[in-house]
């Protein structure tokens, strides 16, 4: 897709920024996705079109994405209904993902709905999305644990994923949102996609870092033959679902690992840091990375 052998699909200016109690300003927003593609990111989701009462921090999506102008279009954006596409067709959003639950408690908590009734409110959604020509992503959340219902059987996080592929996704992301799993539980949920007839080429992971076994998870998933990685530079954000939660895998932590192994990504490590060391001084907090923080010295 990217050229490269693995494709580093950076969340930051969204996951990242969403989970950080400070509202960063539409300026540095603007000049953090820019120096994010200027590393070499090869894709990098920029905001969400969500209620901006659920997430304030991100209530300026579209002053984002009319800053960022026609070369904007590319980056996805999050849509969880029609009104969010209505607002991101109105932006020549090229790229959507829509983001389901795999629990009904974690349905009902950030969706307002229940497990069945987020299909009905995404369906339209991709239909229209898809009509109109974008490409639509979709994640699926909770789906190695939920802070509220503990372990989630495996087959209910298959059977959850493959609908919201079919709605017509080009790729679902498989997102451990608290950051419980381990290494051996990556390889068994994947083997389960796979024998459900989603390879791994349809697959991203999304690791959040909350126990630090997200690089570890990450080493799992791209020996099992996972080659998209969802990584937040300078491992910004946090989990409002889980206390003293760290944010998403570090882009920093990611690349030092793939570096290290020789697989190919584009993406310059030191434009990276400089740019996550110039952001943490927007958030007044210390990035948790610790390739950031050795590198940043
Ligand atoms: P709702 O309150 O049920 O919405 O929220 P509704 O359909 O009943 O509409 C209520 C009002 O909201 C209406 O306005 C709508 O127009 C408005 P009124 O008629 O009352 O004046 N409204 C909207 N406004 C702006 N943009 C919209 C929109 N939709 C409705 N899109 C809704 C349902 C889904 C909107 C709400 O629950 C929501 O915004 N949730 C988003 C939560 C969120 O963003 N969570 C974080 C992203 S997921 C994530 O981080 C996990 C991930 O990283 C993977 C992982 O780690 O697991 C992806
Ligand atoms: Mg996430």
């Amino acid at each position: 897709m990217t050229g490269h052998d693995v494709t580093i699909y950076e969340v930051g200016p969204r996951d990242g920024l969403q989970n950080e109690s400070g509202v960063v300003p539409l300026d540095a927003k603007v000049e953090f996705i820019h120096r994010l593609v200027a590393a070499g990111l090869p894709v990098v989701e920029a905001t969400s079109f969500v209620h901006p009462k659920w997430v304030p921090q991100l209530a300026d999506a579209a002053e984002l994405m009319e800053r960022l102008g026609p070369d904007g279009r590319r980056h996805p954006v999050l849509v969880p209904n029609e009104r969010g596409l209505d607002r991101a067709l109105e932006l020549g959003c090229e790229h959507i993902a829509i983001f389901g639950s795999a629990t009904e408690t974690f349905a009902q908590r950030n969706l307002n709905r229940s497990l069945d009734e987020q299909f009905a409110m995404f369906e339209p959604t991709v239909a229209r999305a898809r009509a109109a020509g974008l490409d639509v992503r979709a994640y699926i959340s909770m789906c190695w644990g939920d802070p509220w219902e503990g372990a989630v059987p495996v087959d209910q996080v298959v059977d959850v994923g493959t609908r919201l592929f079919d709605l017509g996704a080009s790729q679902l992301s498989l997102g451990d949102t608290i950051g419980v799993a381990t290494a051996g539980a990556v390889g068994t949920l994947l083997d389960a996609f796979n024998a459900a007839g989603l390879p791994d080429d349809a697959l991203a992971v999304h690791f959040h870092d909350t126990y630090g076994q997200a690089l570890a998870n990450a080493y799992a998933a791209w020996q099992h033959g996972v080659r998209t990685f969802d990584a937040s530079a300078g491992g910004l954000g946090g989990c409002p679902y889980a206390e003293s939660a760290t944010g998403n895998l570090a882009t920093e932590d990611l690349l030092w690992q793939l570096n290290g192994l020789g697989i190919r990504t584009g993406v310059n490590l030191e434009k990276l840091v400089t740019t996550s060391t110039w952001m943490a001084t927007h958030l007044n907090k210390p990035s948790p990375s610790r390739v950031l923080q050795t590198l940043a010295g």
